[in-house]
C-alpha cells in the first residue's frame, strides 16, 4: 500500500482527536499531555493486569476548564502513555471532577463480573458536580480493564449535602478489612475521612483540620503509609492541595505527616503549618497510585504541572495542561522532624542518550559546554560547590536574549528559579517571577533537572526539595548552559546531561 493511502486508511481508523503529531510549540516529549482540548488533575492513577492507567481531568470540547469529564491513557512504564478514547464522559446535569479508582480484588461491590480465578474490576470513585451547586462522589465500574465504564445505579455512594464536598481518594485499609476514603469540604479547609465495607456507602469517621489555616480551598486529599528511611517506623502521610496561598503564589501542595488508626489522621506534634511537597510555581493537584505491579513496594506520584492563577490562559494549543514527571516518595528524618522527599522513578533513566559530562572549574566547564548544543528535552544532573561564592546556578534554555535561572544563595540558604527572563509571559501577571525553597545544606548542592521543552522539575539534595516551573521560551531548538559563581570563588563543579528521548515518536 502507497505511504499516503495507508496514512489516510489510519487517519480513519484511529478515533478522533487521537491522531497527533506531538510536534508543536512547546509540546512536552517525555511528560503527558493530551493530543488536545484541556487537561488539569491527574485521576484514578492506578496498576492493573499489565497496565499503569492515567485518567486526567479534561474539557473534550475545548482548550478551557469546562464539560469536566475523564480522558484517559494507558502504559507499561508510566512514560509511554497510549491515549484511549474518552473513559468517563459529563452528563447530563452534572460534570465528573476529580477522583480515585480501585481495584476490588475479591468483589466487595458485587459489581465484578466473576471469573475463572478472577473476581476482580476497576472501580472509579469521583465527583459528581453541577458547578457549586452540590457535590456528591459517585462511583463507576469497568470489567474490561477500564475500556468501558457504568455508573453504579445506587449512587451517590457518598452525600454531605454540601456544594464543595469533593475529590475522592479511595484505599484499601486492610487492617480492618475496609475501605476508606479522605474527601474535601473545600471551603471549610478540612479533609473527612470516611469507611464502607462495599464501596456503595460510605460512612463519615473523622475530620481534619489545621488551627489558623488562612480562608483558601482544600482540594485533592491523599492519604498513605510510608516507612522512613533507615528504620523501622512507618507513618501517615495527609496530603492536601491548597488554592491559594502556596510558597510561590496560587496553587501548591501541603503534607501532614503523622499516624492513623483506620478512622482518623492525627498530625505528629510539632508538625507546623509550613511543609510544602514542592516551592515551584506549577505543581498542583497530586496523586498516588492505588496499585503497583506485585513487588513493587514504592509509592508514586504525580501532579499537575500548573497553577491555577493561569492554568486556562498558558499559551498552547491545540492542548493545555501538562503532568510532572512520576516521582516516588519517601519519608526521611531531619532533626526538626520526618519530612517527605521525592525522587524521579528509575525507569526515567531508559530515555537517557547522549550523555555529555564536564567537570573542574567554572572556566573549564563553561568552555566546553559552549561548544555543546543541547536538546530541549533533557536531564541535567550537576553538583555544585560555591566555595565563598554568594551566589552560585546554571543558566538553562538560554538562547538570543531568553534564559531561566537555576540558582543558589549561599548566604540566605535558598535555592531559586528565575524564570523572569524565560521568554512568554504577558498571559498573566502572576507568571513572571523568581520562586524559592529553603536549603539544609548550601556547601555541596546536588541537583537533578528534568527539562522537556517547557518545563522544569528540579530536584535537589537527593529529593529534598523540588521546585516544579512552567516556561514558555520563544526561541526553538538547542540551546545552551553556562553555569555562573557571583561574590567568591567557587570550588569544582560536575555536569552531566543527558538528551530524553520522546515517548511519542
Ligand atoms: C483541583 C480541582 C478539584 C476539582 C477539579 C475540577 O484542580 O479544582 O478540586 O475536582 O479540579 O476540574
Amino acid at each position: 500500500m502507497k505511504r499516503a493511502s495507508f496514512l489516510l486508511l489510519i487517519s480513519l481508523l484511529v478515533p478522533h482527536g487521537l491522531a497527533q503529531s506531538y510536534e508543536e510549540r512547546w509540546r512536552p516529549q517525555y511528560h503527558f499531555t493530551p493530543a488536545k482540548n484541556f487537561m488539569n488533575d491527574p485521576n484514578g492513577l492506578v496498576y492493573y493486569k499489565g497496565e499503569y492507567h492515567m485518567f486526567y481531568q479534561h474539557n473534550p470540547q475545548g482548550n478551557r476548564w469546562g464539560h469536566m469529564s475523564w480522558g484517559h491513557a494507558v502504559s507499561t512504564d508510566m512514560l509511554h502513555w497510549k491515549h484511549l478514547p474518552l473513559a468517563i464522559p459529563e452528563q447530563p446535569g452534572y460534570m465528573i471532577y476529580s477522583g480515585s479508582a480501585v481495584i476490588d480484588w475479591n468483589n466487595t461491590s458485587g459489581l465484578c463480573n466473576e471469573g475463572q480465578g478472577d473476581r476482580s474490576c476497576m472501580i472509579a470513585i469521583f465527583t459528581a458536580a453541577t458547578g457549586d451547586t452540590w457535590q456528591r462522589q459517585h462511583i463507576a465500574y469497568s470489567n474490561d480493564r477500564g475500556r468501558t465504564w457504568t455508573e453504579y445505579e445506587g449512587n451517590p455512594v457518598a452525600d454531605l449535602k454540601l456544594p464543595n464536598f469533593r475529590d475522592p481518594k479511595v484505599f484499601w485499609y486492610e487492617p480492618q478489612k475496609k475501605w476508606v476514603m479522605v474527601a474535601v469540604v473545600a471551603e471549610d479547609r478540612k479533609v473527612v475521612v470516611l469507611d464502607s465495607k462495599d464501596l456503595k456507602k460510605f460512612v463519615v469517621r473523622s475530620e481534619f483540620s489545621v488551627p489558623n489555616e488562612p480562608k483558601r480551598q482544600w482540594e485533592c486529599p491523599d492519604l498513605f503509609e510510608l516507612p522512613v528511611e533507615g528504620s523501622n517506623e512507618r507513618k501517615w502521610v495527609m496530603i492536601v492541595n491548597i488554592n491559594p496561598g502556596a510558597p510561590a503564589g496560587g496553587t501548591g501542595t501541603k503534607y501532614y505527616v503523622g499516624d492513623f488508626d483506620g478512622e482518623r489522621f492525627k498530625a505528629s506534634a510539632g508538625i507546623d503549618n509550613t511543609l510544602w511537597a514542592d516551592f515551584g510555581k506549577d505543581f498542583y493537584a497530586t496523586q498516588t497510585f492505588a496499585e503497583m505491579p506485585e513487588g513493587d513496594t514504592r509509592r508514586v506520584w504525580l501532579g499537575w504541572i500548573s497553577n491555577w492563577q493561569y492554568a486556562n490562559d498558558e499559551p498552547t494549543a491545540p492542548w493545555k495542561g501538562m503532568q510532572s514527571i512520576p516521582r516516588g516518595l519517601k519519608l526521611r528524618q531531619y532533626a526538626d522532624g520526618v519530612r517527605l522527599v521525592q525522587s524521579p522513578i528509575r525507569e526515567l533513566a531508559s530515555l537517557e542518550s547522549q550523555i555529555v559530562t564536564a567537570s573542574g572549574n567554572l572556566s573549564t566547564i563553561n568552555s566546553e559546554l559552549r561548544s555543546t548544543t543541547l536538546s530541549r528535552s533533557a536531564r541535567v544532573t550537576a553538583t555544585l560547590r560555591p566555595g565563598t561564592a554568594a551566589q552560585i546556578g546554571l543558566s538553562l534554555l538560554k538562547s538570543a536574549g531568553e534564559n531561566t535561572v537555576v540558582g543558589v544563595n549561599t548566604r540566605k540558604k535558598t535555592i531559586y528559579v528565575d524564570r523572569t527572563g524565560s521568554g512568554q509571559d504577558g498571559f498573566s501577571k502572576h507568571f513572571a517571577g523568581t520562586h524559592a525553597a529553603p536549603l539544609e545544606n548550601a556547601t555541596e548542592i546536588k541537583l537533578d533537572i528534568f527539562i522537556d521543552q517547557t518545563s522544569l522539575e528540579i530536584f535537589v539534595n537527593d529529593g529534598e526539595r523540588v521546585l516544579t516551573e512552567r516556561v514558555f521560551p520563544l526561541q526553538q531548538g538547542d540551546f545552551k548552559l553556562e553555569l555562573f559563581a557571583t561574590g567568591g570563588k567557587a570550588g569544582n563543579q560536575s555536569v552531566r546531561i543527558a538528551r530524553m528521548k520522546s515517548v511519542w515518536e
